[in-house]
């Protein structure tokens, strides 16, 4: 498999007296989930940022599916490219369905083909299909995400970026959003690159971690590798307690930990070794 998105020695600076990013080096797999963690101001959304081209940088190479950044024209390269917010920027005076496929509009698909696509979407980010005619003011803040992660998917983008779009809702909703980006990942299998400064959220939804600090990679790992081989003192002060407890969330450990059965088994051998390990089963056999 080839890397969709590399990054080698960025940096970025907006003022000659401030270095935003500097010597950024990260290789994404095609298929991979990865969550850029970092306190506000540390350059996550600046990163985010260089890959559709909304910034520039100043040095360095970026390379999306292999081939160089300035050698995609902007059109063909944004749509390839999804974006998720926070403030998920839904259109006001467009219904939900109309949002959802705007970007397809662009592209010049019929409205028939469109409403069909914003129909599934809505299916696959759990929302009614009744949701569809309303405008954004009339959804919850939950809602409103949800549309906004559906209208990052509408044009099957290989590459989606998403920056804190899961910050404004409650803790339950939130935990929702992010089970239902795993399983749609899971599905889908696109590259995700997923921005946070919640340490709890990093840890559910990304095998991979990279922690940015003063625009530099501190380090880049599984939630595992942060909390106990942290590879500079700033980690291990950034994670404190917090990074210790988020590890023991049942998602958490579950991504880390999976149960795996080795050797030749039959049913009957399977079962014994999974009642030996506690495990919950929740299937009917045939
Ligand atoms: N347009 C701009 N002009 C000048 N400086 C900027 C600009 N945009 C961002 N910065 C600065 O660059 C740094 C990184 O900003 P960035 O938005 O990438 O941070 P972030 O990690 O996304 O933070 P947050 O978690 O608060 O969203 C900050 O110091 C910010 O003040
Ligand atoms: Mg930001």
């Amino acid at each position: 498999m080839g890397y969709a998105i590399e990054f080698e020695h960025i940096s970025k600076s907006y003022t000659p007296e401030e270095v935003v990013l500097s010597d950024i080096n990260l290789a994404i797999e095609e298929g991979e989930l990865v969550v850029l963690l970092g306190q506000s101001g540390c350059g996550k959304t600046t990163l985010l940022k260089l890959v559709n081209k909304l910034l520039d940088f100043d040095t360095g190479y970026l390379r999306i599916h292999g081939k160089k950044l300035s050698d995609y024209n902007i059109e063909e390269l944004r749509r390839s490219i999804g974006y998720a917010i926070q403030q998920v920027g839904l259109f006001p005076h467009m219904r939900v369905w109309e949002n959802i496929s705007y970007v397809l509009k662009l592209q010049g698909v019929d409205a028939e083909q469109r409403r069909e696509r914003a129909s599934q979407l809505v299916e696959l980010v759990d929302l009614k299909q009744e949701l569809l005619m309303r405008y954004p003011r009339q959804l919850s803040g939950g809602q409103k995400q949800r549309v906004g992660v559906a209208r990052a998917l509408a044009a099957n983008p290989s590459i989606i970026l998403m920056d804190e779009p899961f910050g404004a809702v409650d803790e339950q909703t939130r935990t929702q959003l992010q089970d239902q980006l795993k399983n749609i990942h899971r599905k889908l299998g696109q590259t995700i690159l997923f921005v946070t400064h919640d340490i709890h959220e990093a840890f559910r939804l990304g095998t991979r971690i990279v922690l940015i600090h003063d625009g530099r990679i501190v380090q880049d790992g599984t939630a595992e590798d942060l909390v106990f081989r942290p590879q500079h003192p700033f980690v291990r002060s950034f994670l404190g307690k917090k990074g210790f407890s988020a590890l023991f969330d049942e998602a958490v450990l579950a991504a880390l930990y999976p149960l795996v059965l080795q050797g030749e088994l039959d049913m009957q051998g399977c079962l014994a070794l999974l009642g030996q390990k506690r495990a919950r089963i929740e299937t009917t056999l045939a």
